[in-house]
């Protein structure tokens, strides 16, 4: 029986109606940027499985540096325990994050980075006598499935069934260059109005809403006014981190820096799940007292994962190789041409890049999980191309070792989804 029956038996997969598409995909192999599946059809991962694998799939050097730690240490909990890759990675991490993270606190996936984050900036207020519980987030936004994550995400299929037991949540618009004035007026307004511990927001991108970009002066605008009122600004870099916008974060684009910092995906590579909550020295300080309780009793049993620490290790150190920041460079230089190439289509809409994330939005309706969605996403799965449209946004954000050649037919393949529109 083939995997794709097998598969059908006992499991149940994530953002799915298995009533609707029983079957999945079934990939027995990934090396670089090429995936297999188990009929021996290859695809290029154009979206690098969800934002990780930056370096390609089972990068040898990321593998070996990996295997040497599983030699060495594998696993200990980090509850009373330290160990050489987690100080490692904490001091290689504090070197590129944005100026002013100085504490790195380890989370297992993306939205337990966010769900730290948020009870970091309440109990923040809480140890220091003053009790807040309103945040500020974008329309829009999506940052996660737990509770807190749910909450400060716009409403949407992923948290609509929770709406009654999400945390109180003011929403602003996404700055567009001309909503300026309308934004800070929201701003003073819930700053009267409510105790607001903090405002989240994906900075500059908004990953799930489409690959949204977002103007950076007026994410400066909103990071000032939260910074001179006393809110808390948390960076959600889970999707734009480690290099992704053509800069090490995405926060290194914009002059005011977060108080806390989210990041995964790209973290650990693709290769083991992990995740991190960094933050000021002035918020971990708030944890310090002579009475326990006041301390962050947050944990999970796999912080700091020694095995997950040496892998994120070697991502930083290819990040940083001029090699791969030539590539970044090569590879946004690719997207502005095709961008230029296409945005007068007639199927196009809008288009828009960053970095080595590309965009465009057809002038086609299209509902986010709908059939004309699926048809697009099997046209390119057809042509060996693994694509995954958000509604009407075709998307690309490929690991930074792509060739020009699989890049082009990417390209190619996405020209000729629009003829077929
Ligand atoms: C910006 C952002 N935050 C948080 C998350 C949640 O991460 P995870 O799926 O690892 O829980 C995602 C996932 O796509 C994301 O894009």
């Amino acid at each position: 029986m083939k995997l794709k029956e097998r598969d059908q038996k006992h499991l149940w997969h994530p953002l799915k109606q298995h009533q609707l598409q029983p079957e999945s995909m079934a990939i027995v192999k990934a090396k670089g940027c090429v995936l297999t599946d188990e009929n021996g059809k290859e695809y290029i991962d154009a979206i690098s499985s969800w934002y990780t694998c930056m370096f390609g799939h089972c990068n040898d050097y990321i593998i070996e540096k990996t295997y040497q730690q599983m030699q060495q240490l594998d696993q200990i909990m980090f509850s009373d325990f330290t160990h050489e890759p987690a100080v490692k990675l904490s001091e290689e991490l504090i070197k590129i994050l944005p100026k002013g993270q100085n504490r790195i606190f380890f989370n297992d996936n993306g939205s337990t980075a966010v769900e730290a984050a948020i009870k970091m900036a309440l109990q923040y207020y809480f140890n220091q006598g003053e009790k807040r519980n309103t945040f500020i987030a974008f329309e829009g936004g999506f940052h996660g499935d737990t509770f807190g994550a749910m909450s400060v995400s716009g409403l949407s299929v992923y948290n609509g069934p929770f709406e009654d037991f999400l945390m109180d949540v003011k929403r602003i618009p996404v700055p567009n260059g001309e909503n300026r004035n309308e934004i800070l007026s929201l701003l003073k307004q819930y700053h009267q109005e409510e105790k607001i511990a903090g405002f989240i927001y994906e900075p500059l991108i908004q990953g799930a809403a489409g690959m949204k970009i977002h103007d950076a002066e007026g994410l400066h605008t909103i990071l000032d006014y939260c910074k001179t009122n006393d809110i808390l600004t948390i960076a959600d870099e889970v999707m734009t981190g480690f290099g992704k916008t053509g800069k090490f974060f995405a926060s290194d684009h914009i002059p005011t820096k977060p108080d806390i910092i989210c990041l995964s995906k790209a973290l650990t590579v693709g290769l083991i799940p992990m995740a991190i909550t960094s933050c000021t020295e002035k918020i971990y300080e708030a944890f310090l007292s002579n009475d326990i309780s006041k301390g962050f009793f947050h944990c999970h049993t796999y912080s700091a994962n020694p095995i997950a620490c040496a892998t994120a290790i070697a991502g930083i150190e290819l990040l940083q190789t001029e090699e791969i920041q030539n590539s970044i460079l090569r590879i946004s230089r690719m997207h502005s041409d095709f961008k230029n190439e296409i945005k007068n289509h007639s199927k196009v809409l809008s288009v828009r890049n960053m970095g080595v994330i590309f965009a465009l939005d057809l002038n086609v309706k299209m509902e986010r999980y709908g059939d004309l969605r699926d048809k697009l996403l099997q046209f390119f799965m057809d042509r060996g191309i693994f694509l995954r449209p958000l509604g009407n946004t075709i998307y690309i954000q490929v690991p930074y070792v792509i060739s020009d050649d699989q890049l082009k037919r990417i390209y190619q393949t996405i020209k000729e989804s629009l003829g077929q529109l």
